[in-house]
């Protein structure tokens, strides 16, 4: 089953569902890039995303009108993961545009305050802003122009977000042949853990670490993945285990608390865990990565039990600007997020609450990163560097 986190809805489609205003299904069939790309030339409306909160236990799409309702969408979790995130926020900007050249009125102006409240809509995934300096980039080219310029803007988009599968795809390969040279010597597969959601519905398509994941297994040489529950979210539990149980890719589920335990097990067990495979949310100059809070300790943790991390980002993630990760700005949410689950109490109301919900996982506790352009391994300020420069060259 394809998932379609994000999909641009032509106007033909919008006025066939205008009498489902409660949202229908999305077409699980449709594929994602065969999806964006055929509607370009036709004007589109709304933007759909498959709203997040509610899987796995329903699948219901949102729909959008404009770049406020896309930020809220962000800052709301409809739709998370870093490269979703940017991919949904360029389709912010052109549907902010579609609304201006109906609407009328000063459209510079406009599309810029629609590019710095979709910038307000989340800190830490710096994917989001790469995404918004690409579309301003449309804006500025297009300066002398009456009306603001829609239909480059889509097209950005859906390079943006085509360029985003085709990343995830070399990742993916990238990775796996990463796994395959760690195996030790008569061991012909591993298993791997990994924590948050990284998968299709956090990118434009086969995902970053659970891209790696389902390359490897594709190639037989993954035996298993534990899936982190990933608190307080469950980014884990609610949508890497479902992608996960929909590809029939073998995995378990436990919550962090029993990560030192598996790898101890693992660390002993002929093919068991050899790797803590995470994605990225922004990562520094010299390596250091923010993540999913809890990464932190679980890199700490493998480092303790022998099992190598590896964070998989396309570039995307990466900000040179940033000299470490102390820099990093980090999001802290909402009090509820723990002290409810599933719209029920489970904390006094009263309790004060420390709710960060990413960390910064030094760039000493990894072994490697792989990126679209390459793997750069014992990662530091020389390699990222010099990754940076190689592909800015090509
Ligand atoms: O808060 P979220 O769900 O947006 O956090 C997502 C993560 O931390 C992911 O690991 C990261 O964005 C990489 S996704 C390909």
């Amino acid at each position: 089953m394809s998932l379609v986190p994000i999909r641009w809805v032509s106007q033909q489609e919008c006025a066939s569902r205008e009498e489902d205003t409660a949202g229908t299904p999305p077409d699980a069939s449709a594929d994602v890039t065969h999806d964006v790309t055929s509607d370009v030339t036709q004007p589109a409306v709304k933007l759909a995303l498959l709203d997040q909160r509610l899987l796995p236990g329903e699948t219901r799409e949102v729909l959008l009108e404009d770049a406020r309702g896309v930020a809220t969408a962000i800052t709301d979790m409809v739709v998370r993961g870093a490269p979703a995130i940017g991919i949904a926020a360029a389709y912010g900007v052109a549907l902010e545009a579609f609304v201006i050249n109906r609407e009328g009125g000063d459209w510079q102006s406009r599309l810029a305050s629609a590019c710095d409240v979709l910038a307000a809509s989340r800190p830490t995934a710096v994917n989001l802003f790469w995404a918004l300096d690409r579309m301003r980039k449309v804006i500025a080219a297009h300066a002398t122009r009456s009306q603001a310029p829609y239909e480059a803007l889509l097209k950005e988009a859906v390079r943006i977000h085509e360029q985003d599968l085709d990343d995830n795809l070399r990742m993916a390969e990238f990775g796996a042949q990463v796994i395959a040279a760690s195996l030790a010597q008569g061991e012909t597969r591993c298993e791997v853990m990994t924590h948050c959601n990284t998968g299709a519905l956090a990118t434009g398509g086969h995902g970053t670490a659970l891209g790696v994941i389902r390359t490897a297994y594709a190639q037989g040489i993954l035996g298993r993945v534990h899936v982190n529950e990933t608190r307080p979210w469950w980014q884990g539990s609610r949508l890497t285990a479902w992608e996960l149980v929909q590809e029939k890719i073998p995995a378990r589920l436990a919550v962090e608390g029993a990560a030192s335990l598996i790898m101890q097990q693992g660390a002993q067990t002929p093919e068991g865990v050899r790797w803590l495979i995470v994605g990225a949310d922004r990562i520094a100059a010299n390596g250091d990565t923010a993540n999913k809070i809890g990464t932190f300790s679980l890199a700490v943790q493998a480092r303790a039990h022998g099992i190598k991390v590896m964070v998989v980002a396309p570039l995307a993630t990466f900000d040179g600007t940033l000299a470490s990760g102390a820099d990093i700005p980090i999001e802290t949410r909402g009090a509820d997020e723990l002290r409810e689950a599933g719209g029920r109490q489970i904390a006094p109301q009263d309790i004060d609450v420390f709710n960060p919900v990413f960390d910064v996982t030094p760039h000493e506790y990894i072994d490697a990163i792989v990126t679209e352009h390459g793997v750069v391994e014992s990662p530091d300020s020389d390699s990222v560097g010099a990754l940076l420069g190689r592909a800015m060259r090509r």
